[in-house]
């Protein structure tokens, strides 16, 4: 049997690797290590949380000592390591904590790995789940490819950029089975709402203004969580050692358009007249050090591993709708204490 950890699986996009592995691995040991911060949640799990396959074990990567214990302790065959602080505005307000889990509890990850497995490297597996923010903003026209350098801009992407080039490193030095991925924004059921498209449907439904940052003109490539999970399935299973692949979903939006389509589904769904939502659009202070545009060029994992995302964007965008929309006791749980306090201090002074 199989014994592979996942760390952040009570997260947004860890909560659905969890789910794949568990559901379609049946013969392998799931561990899903996880700090729960206000970003992690158990809720997101109850489908499969008494599975004999699965075991969830509560600690923190930035913990050195807890971590060497915890794999002698298990003895993992393969890591799938997507803990992080995952939030560029909390990363603008809050550093430190982006530093010490992004890339202290990364390395501290690494080399628990490299101890338990000493040199002995075949059917073993580090895999880093990372970001296209890496590779920094793109003008008007061109792609990120697996070969564009590095140039993060924001203490979150900064933080990911440095994990990413000691995960590579452990490779190139120690000769570490690693393998890393960066994709483009996801969306989907169990999304925190801090991020753009839960908070505005929340907003939305609550009737409370849509904090658009500067002019809305800023692009993104939006893939649903779903067909993240099944490339790091594949990636993990059959991606190349030493090698990057991005991850996206060829579908790149102008903020400002995305939620205009997003006030018109809700409009739909919620039977207000059409235009209604779109009224709680408001301008808001630009993000500082925003990103114009992200664009993923795919094709490596494509080509290499033969995976394509699935869903159309508007078939997943109002998928994604109807999930929140039937899970308010969610949304409502994870947006009750600490929540208020960090929307207050995020956008009052807006
Ligand atoms: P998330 O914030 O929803 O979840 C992060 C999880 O990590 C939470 O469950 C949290 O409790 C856990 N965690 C945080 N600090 C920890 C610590 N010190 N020790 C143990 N657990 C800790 O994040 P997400 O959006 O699911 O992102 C997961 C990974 O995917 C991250 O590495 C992120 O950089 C990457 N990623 C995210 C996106 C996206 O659009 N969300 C896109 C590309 C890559
Ligand atoms: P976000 O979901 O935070 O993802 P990222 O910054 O990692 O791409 O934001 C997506 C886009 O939406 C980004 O350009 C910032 C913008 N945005 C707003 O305009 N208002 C908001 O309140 C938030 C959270 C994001």
């Amino acid at each position: 049997m199989k014994k592979i950890l996942i760390t952040g699986g009570a997260g947004f996009i860890g909560s659905h690797v969890v789910r794949l592995f568990v559901n379609k691995y049946p013969d392998y040991q799931i561990y899903n290590l996880d700090k729960l911060t206000y970003a992690g949640n158990l809720e997101n799990l109850k489908d499969i949380e008494s599975r004999s396959n699965y075991t969830f074990i509560r600690g923190d990567i930035v913990d050195g000592e807890f971590i060497q214990a915890l794999f002698k302790r298990h003895q993992f065959d393969g890591v799938i390591h997507l803990a992080a602080e995952s939030h560029v505005d909390r990363s603008i307000s809050n550093p430190m904590e982006f530093i010490y889990t992004n890339i202290v509890g990364t390395v501290n990850l690494l080399n628990a790995a490299r101890e338990i497995w000493n040199e002995i490297y075949s059917n073993k597996r580090f895999y880093h789940i990372s970001t296209d923010e890496v590779y920094g903003s793109l003008g008007d026209s061109g792609f990120f490819t697996e070969s564009t350098p590095y140039d993060p801009h924001s203490p979150y992407s900064a933080s990911k950029a440095s994990s990413d080039h000691l995960v590579r490193a452990y490779h190139d030095t120690f000769g570490m089975p690693t393998v890393i991925s960066n994709c483009s924004n996801n969306y989907g059921p169990f999304q925190f709402p801090e991020k753009l498209l839960p908070l505005f449907i929340h907003n939305i439904r609550n009737n409370r203004p849509l904090p658009v940052y500067g002019k809305g003109l800023n692009i993104r490539d939006w893939l649903y969580v779903e067909d993240h999970a099944r490339a790091i399935d594949l990636i993990y299973h059959d991606g190349k050692l030493g090698n990057t692949y991005n991850i996206g979903g060829n579908n790149e939006w102008k903020n400002i358009d995305l939620i205009t389509k997003l006030c018109e589904i809700m409009d739909n769904k919620l039977g207000r007249q059409k235009g209604e939502s779109a009224k709680l659009i408001t301008y808001v202070k630009d993000r500082a050090g925003h990103d114009l545009r992200y664009a993923i060029d795919s094709s490596k994992l494509q080509r290499a591993l033969g995976w394509e995302p699935s869903l159309v964007f508007e078939e997943g965008l109002e998928k994604t709708v109807d999930w929140y929309l039937a899970n308010q006791e969610w949304l409502d749980n994870v947006t009750s204490g600490e929540y208020q306090k960090y929307y207050t201090a995020q956008y009052a002074e807006r």
